[in-house]
């Protein structure tokens, strides 16, 4: 449609059609089953008001979404098409690695291949669009939601919401197997008090700015269609209701001109938040801050006809909303072909398809970070004569997408045991088994079956069973994690610790068995000091989604390297969160470079530095990196200079290495963090092979937020890191002009 006819429709809606556009519910308020991710029961809809709704979400599935397209066309005054909207985070049927794991593959095109993936599918099955992606910035692993982050450095965010953005929306969002995409959560959800879900956030306008705004940012120039808000305050203000942030920040400032929806019943809780009195008041301050969608919360539904013909809230409101709701069905196409690209056959063609199973296994092991190698034990070697003991829950666990994904089953995402199997079939290494545990003990979570897990006894048994295997074994493989629901919305904890009796099979077992190797799925940092102390190998595999075990089988048989580095830093103890490589410097110690280490402050039971800072991760061979080489020692605005190493891999194997730089301000008008990530590469070299490695470093890097609030860069001298990781010493100094 053009934009003229776009004006003519909307100038011919009612004011109750057009309320209905900005009316989100999910599926069963159509009579049909779905995902239901949020409370229920709050709200009644009368058959005109379900008629009239333009969107839902949670539902899946071409012929079911086409029967309900052909319902809602048929009855619609104006016969204006429905909108489907899902969660589909790390992937639709073929799941992915979790967003955190995907930062840690410091690889934005895994993550834009995957969205890709999930687009294909998704949209086959009748998606128009997804919640994704999720980029709240997080620097506390206690929040349950860390696992659906990128991670928590601004410019990793960024490059990832820029390359999920483009992945799912393609060049055009009618194109076929695009889908449009939506950023979330508008913003700073990612830092709650205490890491408790949906709690307040603190946080001073000018590192709202320069750390949490950065990576939005990057998925609006890229032209994501939709904004969700989120349900957290910023500076005591719900973001539903907050005006300056959507109107001022996200359309005004970073020209946002898509479609904000509320998260779920987000503009209902501003009466919990106590900023509304009642769901009508909700539903003003709601509209007022510019919310075009409230999903499922009745106070549009059931209140803004009335603010309107009451004339506190003017109808031009309702118009832009409106119009932007249909502006963005036109983009998708959905007025010439209301059903997109659902097509039963076409679904069933691509979901789970072989190319993509592989995808997804190739990408799980560019996730995957060795954090120990002693002896180098990894990779272990298929000719060795010997018996490896698997043991640990998660050998058969199959639940190992994480807490956002939502397979129609899980007996077609295969486990450990039988992806290892496989890798050894014919070769001289023998695997054994012993169960070990369960995830968690039988009753210790509320959100486990009654029938779910070992009891105390059955687990003190297998645990002795387990041991006296690994007695007999070469070398023991452990397999242990969270439980997949440990991380995700609502779930937070206080505790950054594996289920006891977990330790307790791997203290039993590397007591009487020096060369233990432990995988750890997790969906965020974990405390590992333990779990190093008693293992020659840890690898962290997250949860690494429809093919995560065939790819832990291809590592650790070497058929691949682990090439992940850390996306969150990982503390000694909970205690420490929230922890961030890039915080602010300090008045004790007086921070230089030479002094960082040798001072101890913060805590006197343990070390201030992070267990494994961020960028953190081993392959299976070794890198040098030259000194720091700079083009020029100083920056003139406008100008350029190039930062550059020469990367040698010094091993016996081909390897990859994550080179990242960082800069450091000496000193601005207001205090600067230790340092900032501001590229980084990734070089594959084979053995004794040496490249240089180049960065360009421009005036438009060292912009910040300044005393005067202008965000701008102050002349000065600047220090640039390039290393490993976030603690490299690697460094050279260069001058910004005046
Ligand atoms: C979550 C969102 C999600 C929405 C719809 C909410 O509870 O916070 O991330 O997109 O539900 O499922």
């Amino acid at each position: 449609m053009k934009q003229t006819e776009l004006q003519a429709l909307l100038a011919d809606m009612s004011l109750e059609e057009k309320i209905g556009q900005m009316v989100q519910l999910t599926g069963d308020f159509l009579g049909q089953e779905g995902i239901v991710t949020g409370p229920e029961g709050r709200i009644v809809v009368t058959p005109e008001q379900a008629r009239l709704t333009g969107s839902i979400l949670g539902v899946s599935g071409a012929d079911k979404l086409r029967a309900i397209q052909e319902q809602v066309l048929a009855g619609q005054p104006h016969h204006i098409p429905m909108l489907f909207m899902l969660d589909v985070i790390n992937g639709f049927k073929t799941i992915f690695p979790i967003p955190l794991a995907q930062g840690a593959s410091f690889e934005p095109e895994l993550a834009k291949r995957g969205a890709q993936i999930a687009a294909a599918e998704a949209s086959a099955a009748g998606v128009h669009l997804t919640f994704a992606p999720m980029l709240d910035l997080v620097r506390d692993a206690r929040w349950g939601r860390v696992m659906e982050s990128p991670g928590e450095d601004p410019f990793l965010v960024g490059a990832f919401a820029e390359a999920m953005t483009k992945g799912f929306q393609g060049d055009k969002l009618s194109d076929k197997g695009k889908m449009a995409a939506c950023l979330k959560h508008f913003a700073g959800y990612g830092y709650p008090e205490g890491g408790r879900d949906y709690d307040n956030v603190e946080l001073s306008e000018r590192t709202f700015r320069d750390a949490f705004l950065p990576g939005y940012r990057k998925a609006v120039e890229a032209g994501v269609a939709m904004a969700m808000t989120s349900f957290n305050t910023i500076n005591r203000v719900p973001s539903s209701a907050n005006r300056w942030l959507m109107r001022d920040v996200l359309r005004g400032e970073m020209g946002f001109d898509g479609v904000l929806i509320s998260d779920y019943d987000a503009v209902g809780e501003l009466v919990s938040h106590g900023i509304a009195a009642d769901d009508r008041e909700a539903a003003k301050l709601a509209i007022l801050a510019g919310v075009d969608i409230d999903m499922m919360s009745p106070c549009y539904l059931n209140h803004l006809q009335e603010l309107v013909e009451s004339g506190e809230v003017e109808e031009r409101l309702i118009d832009e909303a409106v119009m932007r709701i249909l502006k963005l069905k036109n983009d998708l196409g959905l007025f010439e072909n209301p059903f997109k690209d659902a097509d039963e056959a076409e679904a069933s063609r691509l979901i789970l398809c072989d190319s993509f199973r592989r995808e997804a296994r190739e990408a799980a092991a560019k996730t995957f970070v060795l954090l120990k190698n002693e002896d180098a034990i990894l990779p272990l070697s298929a000719a060795a004569d010997e018996t490896v003991l698997l043991s640990g829950p998660y050998c058969t666990e199959r639940r190992i997408c994480g807490a956002w994904s939502f397979p129609d089953t899980y007996d077609n995402i295969p486990n450990v045991l039988e992806r290892v199997a496989e890798g050894l079939s014919g070769s001289a290494l023998k695997a054994e088994y012993a169960p070990g545990c369960s995830v968690t003990l039988r009753g210790s979570i509320l959100k486990d079956k009654p029938e779910e897990g070992m009891t105390h006894e059955e687990t003190e048994k297998a645990i002795r069973e387990a041991a006296e295997k690994a007695a007999g074994a070469g070398k023991v493989i452990l397999f242990l994690g969270e439980r997949f629901y440990q991380t995700g919305e609502g779930s937070s904890r206080t505790e950054l610790s594996l289920p006891g009796m977990q330790m307790d099979l791997l203290r039993a077992v590397s007591s009487v068995n020096p060369n233990v190797i432990t995988v750890v799925f997790s969906g965020r940092p974990l405390v590992m000091t333990e779990i190093e102390q008693l293992s020659k190998a840890v690898l962290m595999v997250w949860m690494p989604g429809t093919e995560g075990a065939g790819a832990i089988a291809d590592v650790l048989l070497g058929k691949r390297e682990p090439e992940g580095r850390l996306s969150m830093s990982l503390p000694f103890a909970a205690g420490q969160e929230p922890l961030y490589y890039n915080r602010f410097r300090s008045g004790r110690p007086r921070f230089s470079s030479e002094d960082i280490k040798g001072y101890k402050v913060g805590y006197i039971d343990i070390d201030y530095w992070p267990h494994h800072p961020f960028g953190y991760g081993l392959g299976y061979t070794e890198f040098t990196c030259s000194p720091v080489k700079l083009s020029a020692d100083t920056l003139e605005a406008g100008g350029s200079i190039t930062a550059s190493v020469t990367v040698k891999n010094t091993g016996k194997r081909a390897g990859s290495e994550t080179v990242q730089l960082y800069l450091r301000d000496a000193a601005g008008s207001v205090v600067r963090p230790v340092r900032e990530l501001k590229g980084f590469t990734k070089v594959r070299l084979q053995p004794g092979e040496c490249r240089e490695v180049a960065f360009t470093i421009t005036e438009e890097m060292l912009r910040f937020t300044r005393l005067d609030m202008r965000f701008a860069s102050e002349p000065g001298d600047f220090e640039v890191f390039i290393g490993h990781d976030s603690l490299t010493e690697n460094k050279a100094v260069f001058r910004l002009q005046a």
